[in-house]
């Protein structure tokens, strides 16, 4: 089964040819960051406006790099859900337009579902059950993936998400947009215990960022350009991915699933990979998390999941709605202290 993939929930306008829900034949990436690093963040008229330049030569491109005819398709998933409505719209329009066209299915897909399956491009014999550590610019959540769509939210974030926080500091750090990429690549070269960044601890499962946001830029206002920037990015890096790692194991105690899943654009950090690794290794855990290209946005994720559903006999209707927010599932029992 072929499925084409449309994903422009943010700032990237992308589709992908992804057959049975594990084959890659194509992935197509056009990223506006550039249009949007001049304002530090995403300006939403400019990335529904950009999404409508481009939605259809990408949708060509994917085809073209797949090796694949429009009337090859046997279904099309699209992100309707949650994010930016007027760069979700372009998305869900364009299939809508194809399913109608080609009397194929449409299936919609949450955005962290096709984080959630990321994994399973990387890893097709991920086994069930896992807990999904899930961390994006928009989100953070601790989910237990107990089967194909089984979703019940263990934790989430009180305030920002953990990418929010990355951005963030590293505008306070003069670093530009987005923040996580180049906070990793100055961790490198920095000494984590430079500066102790505070790690809130919450009852539960949930997280919080947006205190040592906060430190960072009163970090600044009292210190200014003393401590090396890349002192400062190893230092942050080393907080954030501490409260990351520490409540993620303390989900695999409280559930005694003994399987983590990592997906999201902060699943590409370095730093979390490694200490991830690390802790999983110590406790005999098994860890899976996919290369840093589906860890960031991209629509084969999306494929692959809309695969899943397709196989499961859900369908959309034309009248497939676009939702600005909504949590990937519900708190499960497992989530109570
Ligand atoms: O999943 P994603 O591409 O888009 C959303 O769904 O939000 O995640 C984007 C976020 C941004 O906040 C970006 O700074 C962060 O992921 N990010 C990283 C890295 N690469 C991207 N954060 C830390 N380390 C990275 N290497
Ligand atoms: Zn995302």
């Amino acid at each position: 089964m072929i499925v084409l993939g449309i994903e422009t929930s943010c700032d990237e306008t992308s589709c992908a040819v992804v057959r049975d829900g594990r084959e890659i034949l194509s992935d197509v990436v056009a990223s506006q960051i550039d249009l949007h690093a001049r304002f530090g963040g995403i300006v939403p008229e400019i990335a529904s406006r950009k999404h409508v330049e481009l939605i259809n030569i990408v949708i060509r491109e994917a085809l073209e790099n797949a090796g694949v005819a429009l009337s090859d398709l046997d279904a099309v998933a699209v992100t309707n859900r949650p994010g930016l409505l007027g760069a979700l719209l372009v998305g869900v329009s364009a299939a809508k337009t194809i399913s109608a066209a080609l009397d194929i299915p449409l299936v919609g897909v949450h955005h962290l579902e096709g984080h959630v399956y990321a994994n399973f491009l990387a890893n097709p014999d991920l086994q069930f059950p896992f807990v999904c550590l899930i961390v994006s610019g928009g989100h953070t959540d601790l989910v237990l993936v107990s089967g194909h769509g089984e979703y019940a939210m263990l934790g989430r974030t009180r305030d920002d998400a953990s990418g929010e926080a990355f951005d963030k500091s590293a505008r306070a750090m003069g670093l530009g947009y987005p923040g996580g990429p180049v906070i990793d690549r100055l961790a490198k070269d920095g000494d984590p215990e430079a500066v102790r960044f505070p790690r809130a601890k919450l009852d539960g499962l949930d997280f919080s960022f947006s205190g040592i946001k906060t430190a960072v830029v009163r970090h600044f206002q009292q210190r200014g350009n003393e401590v090396p920037v890349e002192d400062l990015a190893a230092s942050f890096q080393a907080a954030v991915v501490d409260m990351l790692v520490t409540t993620t194991i303390a989900a695999v105690e409280r559930t005694g699933i003994r399987r983590v899943a990592l997906g999201g654009g902060v699943a590409a950090n370095s730093g979390l990979k490694q200490r991830m690794r690390e802790e999983c290794g110590l406790r005999g855990i098994e860890l899976s998390y996919p290369p840093p290209e589906l860890c960031t946005d991209n629509a084969a994720m999306i494929a692959c999941a809309g695969y899943r559903h397709v196989m499961r006999g859900d369908s959309d209707g034309l009248d497939l709605d676009t939702i600005a927010g909504e949590p990937l599932a519900a708190f499960g029992p497992d989530s109570s202290a």
